[in-house]
Formats: C-alpha cells, sequence, structure tokens
C-alpha cells in the first residue's frame, strides 16, 4: 500500500508531519507493507493536510486530515474520503503543464520524476541546435511568470548573441508577492523539473553555471532545492557533461536575506554578488551585464519550469492555450478571505469572477466580494463591477492592473479601502531601497497624505493623485512605479471609503 502526505510548507503549517508520524506508527502496530511517500502539495490548501492513499492503482484523497483520522483512512472508511483526487473538480477543471507533477510525486525520487515524463524535454532539446532551443521558446510564446511579461525566448536570444566568455542562467525566486506561493510549491514539489528548465536556458544562451536565489523565508523548498541539485550531480544531470553530452552545466543555491526590493532582478544579481540590495539603473539590461558584468538571462522559477514542458510537447501545443498575446498557462495562486485557496494552474483567459466566485467559493467569511488585488502588494484592487476582465496581460493593463506573478487576494465587504491604500504607501516606505526621490521620499508622503484624507482633508485627494503620477514616470524600478496601482485603484473604485472619512471627521 502507497499513502502520500505532503511535505509542501503549508501542509506542515496545518499538521502534515503530525499525519505523516501516525501513518508511520499506525502501520508499524498494524504490521502492514507501507509505502509513505511525502509528496508535494496538489494545491487545495483548504484540504490541506491532504492524504492520498493508493488503491488498486488510483489515488483516493482524504482530507484535512488529522492524525486521529489516519486509522480510517488506512482501513478505507473515513468520513473525510473526497474519493478519486483526479476527480475533484478543483483538479478536473485544470490543465496542468508546469504543475503537472507536483503533488504527484515524490520530489527527490529521480526515478518517479522520469516515469512520469521528467528529463524528455531536456534529452528532445539536447538534440537540437543551441539556435531552434532559442526559437523553440520564442514560438511557444511563453512570457516572464515573475510579473513583467517580457517574452522568454527574446530575452535568451540576446543573451545568446552576447559575447562572453562566461554567461549565467539565475533564477529568481525571491517571491515576496503577498498571496503568492507558486514558485515555493514547484521548488517543494518538483525541484528536478526548475532544474531541467535551467540546464536548458544553459544550453540555449551557452551559460555553463547557475545559481537559484531564494528567499531566506522558505526553508523548506532551500533543503529540497539544495538535495534536489546533489542528487542531481550524482545522476549526471548536472556537471561537466549533462547526460553524457558535450554541454556542462551546474548550479547552485543561494539564499537571500528578506528584502521585497531584492525580487527586482538588478538588485537580486547585486544581493548574489554579496553586495547591498540596491536597484541598479537599466541599461544595460542584465542579459548583456548582469551577474559579475557577463551576460545573465534572469528568469523566473515558473517560466524556466515551464521551458521543458515546451520541448516535451512541442511549442505548438504550449501556444495552442492562451488568449490574444498571452499564450499558453498560468498558475493562479488564489489567497486572502476566499472559501478555496490555493494553486489553479489554467490556460489565460479565465474571467476574474469565475475565478474567484466558481474556483474560489466566494469568501470564506461568506460576505459578498468587495475587491480582489492581483499582481501583489503592487496589483491593481478590482472591483465586482470589473470581473468580467479576463486573465491576460494585456486586459488587465487596459484595466490600469497588472497580473504580476498572479497573486489573487480577495477581500471582503469589511476591507477599508483607504487602509489598504495607506497599506500600499507604507508597505513601498519600509521596502524602498532609497536608490531614487520619487520612491524614498514620495512613499513616506504618501502615507502622511492618505493620514491627511482618512482626517477628513478630502483637499489632500488631488495631492495623492498628484503624487502617484510622480512616483508612476520618476520611480526606477517597479516598487516605486507601481505602488500608485493599489492606491489609486483604492481610490478610482471605491471612492466612498475615501469620502467616509471626512464624514466620520466630522
Ligand atoms: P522590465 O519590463 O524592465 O523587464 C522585464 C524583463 O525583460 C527584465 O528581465 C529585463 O531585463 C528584460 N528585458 C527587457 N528588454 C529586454 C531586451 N531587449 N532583451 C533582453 N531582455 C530584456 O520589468 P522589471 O522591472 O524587471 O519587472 C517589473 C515587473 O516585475 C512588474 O510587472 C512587477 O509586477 C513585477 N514584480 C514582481 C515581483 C515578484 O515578487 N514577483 C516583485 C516586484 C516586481
Ligand atoms: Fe529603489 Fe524604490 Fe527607486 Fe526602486 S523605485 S530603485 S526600490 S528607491
Amino acid at each position: 500500500m502507497k499513502v502520500y502526505v505532503p511535505a509542501d510548507a503549508a501542509a506542515r503549517a496545518l499538521g502534515s508531519d503530525d499525519v505523516a508520524a501516525a501513518v508511520q506508527a499506525e502501520a508499524t502496530r498494524r504490521g502492514l507493507d507501507l509505502t509513505l511517500v511525502r509528496n508535494g502539495s496538489r494545491g487545495m490548501v483548504w484540504l490541506e493536510p491532504l492524504v492520498e492513499v493508493e488503491r488498486d492503482g488510483v489515488r483516493l484523497a482524504y482530507g484535512p486530515a488529522t492524525a486521529a483520522d489516519v486509522a480510517a483512512i488506512l482501513d478505507g472508511t473515513s468520513a473525510k474520503a473526497l474519493g478519486p483526487t483526479d476527480d475533484l473538480p478543483w483538479m478536473k477543471k485544470q490543465t496542468r503543464l508546469t504543475f503537472a507533477r507536483v503533488g504527484l510525486i515524490d520530489p527527490l525520487d529521480m526515478a518517479h520524476y522520469r516515469a512520469e515524463g521528467g528529463l524528455v524535454g531536456l534529452e528532445r532539446a539536447l538534440a537540437l541546435p543551441p539556435t531552434e532551443i532559442v526559437q523553440a521558446v520564442i514560438d511557444s510564446g511563453l512570457r516572464g511568470r515573475g510579473g513583467a511579461g517580457f517574452p522568454t525566448g527574446i530575452k535568451w536570444k540576446t543573451v545568446a548573441e552576447a559575447k562572453a566568455d562566461q554567461k549565467y542562467i539565475v533564477c529568481n525566486a525571491d517571491e515576496g508577492d503577498s498571496g503568492t506561493f507558486a514558485d515555493r510549491m514547484l521548488m517543494e514539489g518538483d525541484p528536478f523539473h526548475l532544474i531541467e528548465g535551467m540546464i536548458i536556458a544553459g544550453i540555449a544562451v551557452g551559460a555553463t553555471r547557475g545559481y537559484v536565489y531564494i528567499r531566506s523565508e522558505y526553508p523548506d523548498a532551500i533543503r529540497v532545492m539544495r538535495a534536489a541539485v546533489g542528487i542531481g550531480r550524482k545522476a549526471g544531470l548536472l556537471g561537466p557533461s549533462v547526460l553524457g553530452s558535450a554541454y556542462a552545466f551546474d548550479m547552485e543555491i543561494r539564499v537571500g536575506a528578506g528584502a521585497y526590493v531584492c525580487g527586482e532582478e538588478t538588485s537580486l544579481l547585486n544581493s548574489l554578488e554579496g553586495k547591498r540590495g540596491v536597484v541598479r539603473a537599466k541599461p544595460p539590461l542584465p542579459a548583456l551585464e548582469g551577474f559579475l558584468g557577463k551576460p545573465t538571462v534572469v528568469n523566473n522559477v515558473i517560466s524556466l519550469a515551464t521551458v521543458p514542458v515546451i520541448f516535451e510537447k512541442g511549442a505548438a501545443f504550449y501556444r495552442d492555450f492562451g488568449l490574444g498575446r498571452s499564450r499558453g498557462t498560468i498558475p493562479l495562486q488564489i489567497a486572502g478571505n476566499v472559501r478555496h485557496g490555493g494553486l489553479f494552474e489554467v490556460a489565460f483567459g479565465m474571467g476574474l469572477g469565475e475565478i474567484v466566485n466558481d474556483i474560489g467559493g466566494g469568501t470564506a467569511s461568506g460576505r459578498p466580494v468587495k475587491a480582489v488585488q492581483v499582481g501583489g502588494p503592487l496589483g491593481a484592487y478590482f472591483p465586482s463591477s470589473l470581473f468580467d476582465t479576463p486573465t491576460c496581460y494585456e486586459s488587465f493593463a487596459s484595466a490600469e492592473g497588472l497580473i504580476g506573478h498572479a497573486g489573487i487576494v480577495v477581500f471582503d465587504d469589511t476591507a477599508d479601502m483607504l487602509k489598504q491604500a495607506r497599506f500600499a504607501m507604507e508597505f513601498c516606505a519600509i521596502e524602498s531601497c532609497g536608490k531614487c526621490t520619487p520612491c524614498r521620499i514620495g512613499a513616506v508622503r504618501g502615507v502622511e497624505t492618505i493620514d491627511r484624507i482618512a482626517r477628513g482633508d478630502t483637499a489632500a485627494i488631488p495631492l495623492l493623485t498628484d503624487l502617484c503620477n510622480t512616483m508612476k514616470a520618476g520611480s526606477l524600478c517597479a516598487l516605486g512605479g507601481f505602488t500608485p496601482y493599489p492606491v489609486m485603484s483604492a481610490l478610482t473604485h471605491f471612492p466612498d471609503d475615501f469620502a467616509r472619512a471626512k464624514e466620520a471627521a466630522e
């Protein structure tokens, strides 16, 4: 009998280690021949710890499980039975490409990885000249999943065509956006997939060395990735001859120190070089002068982990999913005040309302949804009147918002949007690297101005609008440049919360 109990950080936080220990103890007590697998999460966080028991080749789900449920789960009589995992509506409605193996496999079992299609993409890429690898990524339509949506293949082409004695692949795993956890889940649940993507990137652009920069708040992801790199070296995946080919590639895991701005690629590079995490002016682009001044691909975890899919299934297959210029799938992270929070991978194009109400099941509190913040702390707040906005880069940009890293945080009607606007400015003031004035000074003035409005001084509203325009146009990076999105969307879509402040003051 095989029993799966996730070792994903969210599942562990909800007690999966106790459940795993109970499974082991019960198996010993009964003298059962039982294999316990600590898999990644299937993404249904409200059902964690989600235990799966494999019977006759079918994985049956039970959740949320406690140690006390284990005996009945093993007997097949538990009231927490949910049926076959693959038949659950949450799983059936998805198009799992990047997350196909997350939750399915033992993350550190290379044989299991291979048995579920792992390394097929790399083997196919190894048979192609580097220029064709780059072209396939361009043809797939893959765009950067870290937030900016820049075409991944074009970035690779710039690095591939740069002349240098050394080039690098840097994976941005400094997942700092509120309500996001896709990078963490992928690294904890399918680390070889990311490694495979990084190797393909290295071969494509001529880089022999890679780094994964992981935020220190992700100790589980750090541990799993380090272990996977060690296993990859022993298996001949990493090292002087990748899978026996003429290509060399090796990599290491580096840990950040907790600054949000180090998710911005140039401060990340500074931090990786051992310097203070301050933003560098662009140009030069990291693609030409990146890590240690050498041409560097800086890609997010999800961008890199999607690359093997493009080679396994074909660029045309991947491109076939999506809407307009947003091709392929996007792993949505549904969080906040929501009944069914978790990771949901789907083709671009699903409407925001469908995600929040049908997939997420509305608010956890049962109250009406007031606002949804998409794209992290720098993302706009969407009111329900904009719920027909399809998830694609262009639609969100025309609605004065951004998809960012696809974090979706739900708020019910008790949320005070003036306080949320203040939070955005305060967040920027705290996290600002201090390099440019509109952000360093602007965010502090922004907090003060919102406080004036909160005290009833609505004459300060045009000042706040002016300040936001200055920050948007004059900031050096997205932190100062995008903070106006949550602030202005709160002001535009929820003016009553700003006027109410005046009434309260009177
Ligand atoms: P950007 O638009 O300046 O650049 C996007 C990417 O394309 C960068 O890697 C840049 O180096 C590259 N690039 C641009 N032109 C290129 C060319 N001709 N050849 C090769 N590469 C080229 O955006 P930026 O400042 O890197 O990121 C802004 C976005 O990041 C925002 O949309 C924001 O939502 C998101 N963000 C995400 C965070 C997270 O935690 N995931 C944190 C902060 C911001
Ligand atoms: Fe630094 Fe803020 Fe300027 Fe970005 S916008 S460079 S975080 S001061």
